[in-house]
Protein backbone atom coordinates (compact mmCIF):
# COMPACT_ATOMS: atom_id res chain seq x y z
CA UNK A 1 0.00 0.00 0.00
CA UNK A 2 2.68 2.62 0.77
CA UNK A 3 4.27 1.95 -2.54
CA UNK A 4 1.25 2.64 -4.40
CA UNK A 5 0.60 5.61 -2.44
CA UNK A 6 3.91 6.88 -3.33
CA UNK A 7 3.78 5.70 -7.08
CA UNK A 8 0.79 8.16 -7.35
CA UNK A 9 2.74 11.43 -9.38
CA UNK A 10 3.73 8.86 -11.90
CA UNK A 11 0.35 6.94 -12.34
CA UNK A 12 -1.16 10.29 -12.88
CA UNK A 13 1.16 11.16 -15.08
CA UNK A 14 0.57 8.01 -17.14
CA UNK A 15 -3.14 9.23 -17.21
CA UNK A 16 -2.85 12.06 -18.11
CA UNK A 17 -0.06 11.53 -21.22
CA UNK A 18 -0.92 12.01 -24.43
CA UNK A 19 -4.49 13.40 -23.49
CA UNK A 20 -3.86 16.80 -22.58
CA UNK A 21 -2.41 19.01 -25.00
CA UNK A 22 -2.12 22.64 -25.25
CA UNK A 23 -4.66 23.40 -22.39
CA UNK A 24 -6.85 21.41 -23.98
CA UNK A 25 -7.96 17.82 -23.34
CA UNK A 26 -7.64 15.34 -26.36
CA UNK A 27 -9.19 11.44 -26.02
CA UNK A 28 -10.15 10.31 -29.27
CA UNK A 29 -13.18 7.78 -27.39
CA UNK A 30 -15.22 10.90 -25.96
CA UNK A 31 -14.88 12.77 -29.04
CA UNK A 32 -18.45 12.38 -30.60
CA UNK A 33 -20.18 11.99 -27.73
CA UNK A 34 -22.65 14.46 -26.69
CA UNK A 35 -24.45 12.90 -23.27
CA UNK A 36 -27.84 14.55 -22.26
CA UNK A 37 -27.38 13.12 -19.03
CA UNK A 38 -24.64 10.75 -17.59
CA UNK A 39 -25.10 7.66 -15.25
CA UNK A 40 -21.62 6.68 -13.30
CA UNK A 41 -21.84 2.60 -11.78
CA UNK A 42 -18.73 1.54 -9.47
CA UNK A 43 -18.61 -0.36 -6.13
CA UNK A 44 -16.37 0.87 -3.09
CA UNK A 45 -13.51 3.10 -4.05
CA UNK A 46 -14.52 3.63 -7.73
CA UNK A 47 -17.87 4.28 -6.83
CA UNK A 48 -16.49 7.22 -4.39
CA UNK A 49 -14.60 8.40 -7.31
CA UNK A 50 -17.87 8.46 -9.20
CA UNK A 51 -19.26 10.95 -6.83
CA UNK A 52 -16.67 12.97 -7.29
CA UNK A 53 -16.89 12.98 -11.12
CA UNK A 54 -21.00 13.96 -10.79
CA UNK A 55 -19.08 17.21 -9.15
CA UNK A 56 -16.48 17.61 -12.18
CA UNK A 57 -19.49 16.78 -15.04
CA UNK A 58 -22.09 19.22 -13.20
CA UNK A 59 -19.77 22.16 -12.36
CA UNK A 60 -17.26 21.65 -15.34
CA UNK A 61 -19.57 21.06 -18.26
CA UNK A 62 -23.04 21.43 -16.97
CA UNK A 63 -24.04 17.68 -17.85
CA UNK A 64 -26.68 16.11 -15.04
CA UNK A 65 -24.94 13.45 -13.87
CA UNK A 66 -26.14 10.10 -11.67
CA UNK A 67 -23.98 8.25 -9.61
CA UNK A 68 -25.26 5.16 -8.25
CA UNK A 69 -23.20 1.89 -6.32
CA UNK A 70 -23.77 -1.02 -9.08
CA UNK A 71 -25.21 -3.44 -6.60
CA UNK A 72 -28.27 -1.32 -6.01
CA UNK A 73 -28.73 -0.22 -9.57
CA UNK A 74 -28.88 -3.80 -10.46
CA UNK A 75 -32.32 -4.49 -8.64
CA UNK A 76 -34.14 -1.37 -9.13
CA UNK A 77 -36.91 -0.36 -12.01
CA UNK A 78 -34.87 2.07 -14.35
CA UNK A 79 -36.62 3.64 -16.37
CA UNK A 80 -35.83 4.28 -20.37
CA UNK A 81 -33.83 7.86 -21.35
CA UNK A 82 -32.52 8.71 -24.46
CA UNK A 83 -28.68 9.51 -24.73
CA UNK A 84 -27.39 8.68 -21.19
CA UNK A 85 -23.67 8.05 -21.47
CA UNK A 86 -23.78 5.36 -18.98
CA UNK A 87 -19.87 5.18 -17.17
CA UNK A 88 -18.33 2.12 -15.51
CA UNK A 89 -15.55 2.72 -13.26
CA UNK A 90 -13.56 -0.29 -12.26
CA UNK A 91 -10.11 -0.65 -11.38
CA UNK A 92 -10.34 -4.51 -12.25
CA UNK A 93 -12.71 -4.81 -14.63
CA UNK A 94 -14.11 -7.65 -13.82
CA UNK A 95 -16.21 -6.36 -10.71
CA UNK A 96 -19.22 -8.70 -10.81
CA UNK A 97 -21.89 -6.15 -9.65
CA UNK A 98 -20.35 -3.57 -12.06
CA UNK A 99 -20.53 -5.77 -14.82
CA UNK A 100 -24.13 -7.33 -14.49
CA UNK A 101 -25.04 -3.16 -14.28
CA UNK A 102 -23.58 -2.82 -17.73
CA UNK A 103 -25.67 -5.60 -19.22
CA UNK A 104 -28.58 -3.91 -18.21
CA UNK A 105 -27.49 -0.46 -19.22
CA UNK A 106 -27.35 -2.16 -22.56
CA UNK A 107 -30.45 -3.91 -22.88
CA UNK A 108 -31.53 0.35 -21.77
CA UNK A 109 -29.58 1.57 -24.99
CA UNK A 110 -27.45 3.82 -22.75
CA UNK A 111 -24.24 4.69 -24.61
CA UNK A 112 -21.29 2.44 -22.73
CA UNK A 113 -17.74 3.86 -21.38
CA UNK A 114 -15.70 2.30 -18.76
CA UNK A 115 -12.85 3.43 -16.94
CA UNK A 116 -10.05 0.62 -16.01
CA UNK A 117 -6.90 0.13 -15.20
CA UNK A 118 -7.07 -3.56 -16.43
CA UNK A 119 -6.53 -3.88 -20.28
CA UNK A 120 -8.47 -6.62 -22.22
CA UNK A 121 -10.59 -6.48 -18.64
CA UNK A 122 -14.39 -8.31 -19.18
CA UNK A 123 -15.77 -4.42 -18.62
CA UNK A 124 -13.27 -2.89 -20.99
CA UNK A 125 -14.51 -5.54 -23.74
CA UNK A 126 -18.27 -5.09 -23.18
CA UNK A 127 -18.19 -1.73 -23.39
CA UNK A 128 -16.31 -1.19 -26.46
CA UNK A 129 -15.21 2.18 -25.79
CA UNK A 130 -13.15 3.51 -22.53
CA UNK A 131 -10.32 5.09 -21.22
CA UNK A 132 -7.55 3.13 -19.49
CA UNK A 133 -5.87 4.41 -16.54
CA UNK A 134 -2.54 3.25 -17.09
CA UNK A 135 -1.90 3.47 -13.13
CA UNK A 136 0.50 0.36 -12.97
CA UNK A 137 -0.63 -2.82 -11.16
CA UNK A 138 -2.03 -1.97 -7.87
CA UNK A 139 -1.67 -5.01 -5.46
CA UNK A 140 -2.59 -3.70 -1.67
CA UNK A 141 -6.56 -4.52 -1.39
CA UNK A 142 -7.10 -1.41 -0.27
CA UNK A 143 -7.35 0.84 -3.46
CA UNK A 144 -4.70 4.25 -3.92
CA UNK A 145 -3.37 4.96 -6.61
CA UNK A 146 -6.73 4.05 -9.24
CA UNK A 147 -8.67 6.02 -7.39
CA UNK A 148 -6.49 9.13 -8.22
CA UNK A 149 -6.28 8.47 -11.40
CA UNK A 150 -10.20 7.78 -11.92
CA UNK A 151 -10.56 11.25 -10.29
CA UNK A 152 -7.96 12.41 -13.01
CA UNK A 153 -9.74 10.17 -15.50
CA UNK A 154 -12.78 12.05 -14.68
CA UNK A 155 -11.66 15.71 -14.32
CA UNK A 156 -10.34 15.65 -18.19
CA UNK A 157 -13.35 14.06 -19.34
CA UNK A 158 -15.67 16.97 -17.65
CA UNK A 159 -13.03 19.61 -19.33
CA UNK A 160 -13.63 17.57 -23.03
CA UNK A 161 -17.15 18.12 -22.23
CA UNK A 162 -17.29 21.38 -20.88
CA UNK A 163 -14.66 22.40 -23.30
CA UNK A 164 -12.89 24.11 -20.35
CA UNK A 165 -9.01 24.71 -20.18
CA UNK A 166 -7.27 22.20 -18.75
CA UNK A 167 -3.73 23.04 -18.29
CA UNK A 168 -4.09 22.89 -14.32
CA UNK A 169 -4.17 19.47 -14.60
CA UNK A 170 -0.79 19.31 -15.62
CA UNK A 171 0.88 20.30 -12.37
CA UNK A 172 -1.16 17.34 -10.35
CA UNK A 173 1.76 15.16 -10.53
CA UNK A 174 3.97 17.79 -8.72
CA UNK A 175 1.33 18.89 -6.39
CA UNK A 176 0.81 15.41 -5.09
CA UNK A 177 4.69 14.81 -4.72
CA UNK A 178 4.70 17.73 -2.25
CA UNK A 179 1.99 16.35 -0.29
CA UNK A 180 3.68 13.23 -0.09
CA UNK A 181 7.11 14.57 0.97
CA UNK A 182 5.60 16.79 3.84
CA UNK A 183 5.20 15.41 7.34
CA UNK A 184 1.63 17.09 8.12
CA UNK A 185 0.45 13.23 8.49
CA UNK A 186 3.34 11.88 10.99
CA UNK A 187 2.60 15.09 12.97
CA UNK A 188 -1.25 14.47 12.96
CA UNK A 189 -0.51 10.75 13.99
CA UNK A 190 1.93 11.39 16.74
CA UNK A 191 -1.12 13.97 17.93
CA UNK A 192 -4.42 12.49 18.00
CA UNK A 193 -6.81 12.60 21.04
CA UNK A 194 -5.46 9.18 22.20
CA UNK A 195 -2.05 10.72 22.49
CA UNK A 196 0.02 7.02 23.53
CA UNK A 197 -1.84 5.81 20.95
CA UNK A 198 -0.14 2.51 19.72
CA UNK A 199 3.15 3.88 21.01
CA UNK A 200 4.15 1.21 22.80
CA UNK A 201 1.56 -1.88 23.00
CA UNK A 202 -1.88 -3.03 21.73
CA UNK A 203 -2.64 -2.74 25.24
CA UNK A 204 -2.75 0.92 25.48
CA UNK A 205 -5.33 3.14 24.96
CA UNK A 206 -6.69 2.75 21.29
CA UNK A 207 -8.25 5.25 18.95
CA UNK A 208 -11.92 3.90 18.60
CA UNK A 209 -13.38 6.32 16.32
CA UNK A 210 -12.80 8.95 13.27
CA UNK A 211 -15.79 11.13 12.09
CA UNK A 212 -14.98 12.54 8.72
CA UNK A 213 -16.59 15.13 6.99
CA UNK A 214 -16.85 17.40 3.65
CA UNK A 215 -18.94 18.99 1.46
CA UNK A 216 -19.74 18.89 -2.49
CA UNK A 217 -16.88 17.95 -4.01
CA UNK A 218 -15.12 16.86 -0.66
CA UNK A 219 -18.05 14.92 0.70
CA UNK A 220 -16.65 11.65 -1.42
CA UNK A 221 -12.86 12.46 -0.34
CA UNK A 222 -14.55 11.95 3.15
CA UNK A 223 -16.40 8.91 1.91
CA UNK A 224 -12.60 7.40 0.36
CA UNK A 225 -11.01 8.33 3.75
CA UNK A 226 -13.58 6.43 5.87
CA UNK A 227 -13.35 3.24 4.00
CA UNK A 228 -9.47 3.26 3.73
CA UNK A 229 -9.33 3.88 7.85
CA UNK A 230 -11.77 1.19 8.36
CA UNK A 231 -10.09 -1.25 5.72
CA UNK A 232 -6.60 -1.47 6.88
CA UNK A 233 -6.50 -0.03 10.58
CA UNK A 234 -9.87 -1.70 11.63
CA UNK A 235 -11.11 1.14 13.53
CA UNK A 236 -14.83 2.82 12.78
CA UNK A 237 -15.25 5.50 10.80
CA UNK A 238 -18.01 7.58 9.76
CA UNK A 239 -18.52 10.00 6.80
CA UNK A 240 -20.91 12.35 6.73
CA UNK A 241 -21.66 15.66 4.39
CA UNK A 242 -20.22 18.19 6.85
CA UNK A 243 -24.41 20.03 6.68
CA UNK A 244 -26.08 17.00 7.97
CA UNK A 245 -24.41 16.55 11.26
CA UNK A 246 -26.98 19.05 13.09
CA UNK A 247 -29.32 16.31 11.87
CA UNK A 248 -28.38 13.65 14.36
CA UNK A 249 -24.26 12.93 14.08
CA UNK A 250 -23.39 15.60 16.48
CA UNK A 251 -24.31 13.13 19.55
CA UNK A 252 -21.46 11.06 18.35
CA UNK A 253 -19.19 13.96 18.99
CA UNK A 254 -16.76 13.71 22.04
CA UNK A 255 -13.26 14.92 22.96
CA UNK A 256 -11.74 11.13 22.28
CA UNK A 257 -13.29 11.44 18.37
CA UNK A 258 -11.17 13.31 15.90
CA UNK A 259 -13.44 14.81 13.76
CA UNK A 260 -11.26 15.68 10.05
CA UNK A 261 -12.84 18.51 8.24
CA UNK A 262 -12.53 18.27 4.62
CA UNK A 263 -11.88 22.30 3.83
CA UNK A 264 -9.44 23.06 1.24
CA UNK A 265 -13.01 25.13 -1.11
CA UNK A 266 -12.14 28.57 -1.63
CA UNK A 267 -15.92 29.16 -2.07
CA UNK A 268 -16.76 26.99 1.50
CA UNK A 269 -14.32 29.00 3.84
CA UNK A 270 -17.57 30.75 5.69
CA UNK A 271 -19.46 27.42 5.83
CA UNK A 272 -16.75 25.45 6.77
CA UNK A 273 -15.65 27.34 9.55
CA UNK A 274 -19.04 27.23 10.54
CA UNK A 275 -18.88 23.63 10.45
CA UNK A 276 -15.51 23.66 12.52
CA UNK A 277 -17.17 25.89 15.18
CA UNK A 278 -20.28 23.18 15.56
CA UNK A 279 -18.14 20.67 16.58
CA UNK A 280 -15.17 21.97 18.69
CA UNK A 281 -17.95 24.16 20.89
CA UNK A 282 -19.40 20.54 21.67
CA UNK A 283 -15.95 19.54 22.75
CA UNK A 284 -14.57 18.12 19.55
CA UNK A 285 -10.91 18.19 18.35
CA UNK A 286 -11.38 19.44 14.82
CA UNK A 287 -8.36 18.46 12.07
CA UNK A 288 -9.06 21.23 9.54
CA UNK A 289 -7.66 19.82 6.05
CA UNK A 290 -7.28 22.88 3.69
CA UNK A 291 -5.31 24.35 1.05
CA UNK A 292 -2.01 26.88 2.28
CA UNK A 293 -4.00 29.97 1.30
CA UNK A 294 -7.06 29.54 3.23
CA UNK A 295 -8.28 30.32 6.76
CA UNK A 296 -10.64 28.39 8.20
CA UNK A 297 -11.70 29.99 12.06
CA UNK A 298 -13.15 28.47 15.01
CA UNK A 299 -11.03 26.53 17.45
CA UNK A 300 -9.04 23.51 15.86
CA UNK A 301 -6.82 20.53 17.00
CA UNK A 302 -4.76 20.37 14.20
CA UNK A 303 -4.56 21.45 10.76
CA UNK A 304 -3.32 19.45 7.69
CA UNK A 305 -1.89 21.98 5.11
CA UNK A 306 -1.78 21.33 1.30
CA UNK A 307 -0.28 23.62 -1.23
CA UNK A 308 -2.47 26.09 -2.68
CA UNK A 309 -4.26 24.32 -6.16
CA UNK A 310 -7.24 24.69 -8.02
CA UNK A 311 -10.08 23.35 -6.33
CA UNK A 312 -11.00 20.57 -8.71
CA UNK A 313 -7.36 19.27 -7.93
CA UNK A 314 -7.40 19.81 -4.10
CA UNK A 315 -10.04 16.86 -3.27
CA UNK A 316 -7.19 14.21 -5.12
CA UNK A 317 -4.42 16.18 -2.65
CA UNK A 318 -6.35 15.99 0.33
CA UNK A 319 -7.80 12.28 -0.31
CA UNK A 320 -3.59 11.27 -0.31
CA UNK A 321 -3.23 12.92 2.41
CA UNK A 322 -5.48 10.23 4.44
CA UNK A 323 -4.56 7.00 2.34
CA UNK A 324 -1.44 8.14 4.32
CA UNK A 325 -3.51 8.14 7.80
CA UNK A 326 -4.74 5.07 7.16
CA UNK A 327 -1.49 3.35 6.62
CA UNK A 328 0.11 5.06 9.41
CA UNK A 329 -2.67 4.10 11.96
CA UNK A 330 -2.79 0.57 10.83
CA UNK A 331 1.19 0.54 11.17
CA UNK A 332 1.13 1.86 14.51
CA UNK A 333 -2.06 -0.52 15.51
CA UNK A 334 -0.64 -4.12 14.13
CA UNK A 335 2.70 -3.81 14.94
CA UNK A 336 2.40 -6.61 17.24
CA UNK A 337 0.64 -8.49 15.81
CA UNK A 338 1.26 -10.82 12.64
CA UNK A 339 -1.28 -8.41 10.13
CA UNK A 340 -0.83 -8.02 6.41
CA UNK A 341 -1.91 -4.66 5.99
CA UNK A 342 -2.10 -5.52 2.34
CA UNK A 343 -4.48 -7.92 2.65
CA UNK A 344 -7.53 -6.94 5.30
CA UNK A 345 -9.22 -9.85 6.91
CA UNK A 346 -12.20 -11.07 4.81
CA UNK A 347 -11.02 -9.00 1.76
CA UNK A 348 -10.68 -10.12 -1.73
CA UNK A 349 -9.01 -7.35 -4.69
CA UNK A 350 -11.37 -8.22 -7.11
CA UNK A 351 -15.57 -9.01 -5.97
CA UNK A 352 -16.03 -11.26 -9.05
CA UNK A 353 -19.42 -12.52 -6.93
CA UNK A 354 -22.83 -10.91 -6.84
O1 LIG B 1 -12.05 -3.38 -9.19
P1 LIG B 1 -13.13 -2.42 -8.79
O2 LIG B 1 -12.68 -0.99 -8.82
O3 LIG B 1 -14.39 -2.62 -9.55
O4 LIG B 1 -13.45 -2.80 -7.29
C1 LIG B 1 -14.53 -2.21 -6.61
C2 LIG B 1 -14.33 -2.30 -5.11
O5 LIG B 1 -14.37 -3.63 -4.69
C3 LIG B 1 -13.01 -1.65 -4.70
O6 LIG B 1 -12.94 -0.33 -5.17
C4 LIG B 1 -12.81 -1.65 -3.19
O7 LIG B 1 -13.79 -0.88 -2.57
C5 LIG B 1 -11.44 -1.10 -2.87
N1 LIG B 1 -10.41 -2.06 -3.19
C6 LIG B 1 -11.32 -0.66 -1.47
O8 LIG B 1 -10.10 -0.06 -1.21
Amino acid sequence: MEKEIFEQPDSIRRAIRGRLKEGKIKIPSIEKIYPDRILIIGCGTSYHAGLLGKYYFEDISGIPTEVETASEFNYRSVPKEENVLAIFISQSGETADTITSLLKCRDLGYDLFTITNSVCSTLAREAGKGIYQYAGKEVSVASTKTFTSQATILLMMACYFGKAEADYISKIPELIKEVLEGNEIDDLVDSLPSRAMYASGPSLQTLEEVIFLGRQSMYPVALEASLKLKEVSYINSQAYPSGEIKHGPLALITEDTPVILFAAQNNLEKKNSSTSSEVSLRGGEVVIVRKSNQQITGKKFAEVVMPDCNDYVAPILSVIFFQLFALRVAIRKHQFENINIDKPRNLAKSVTVE
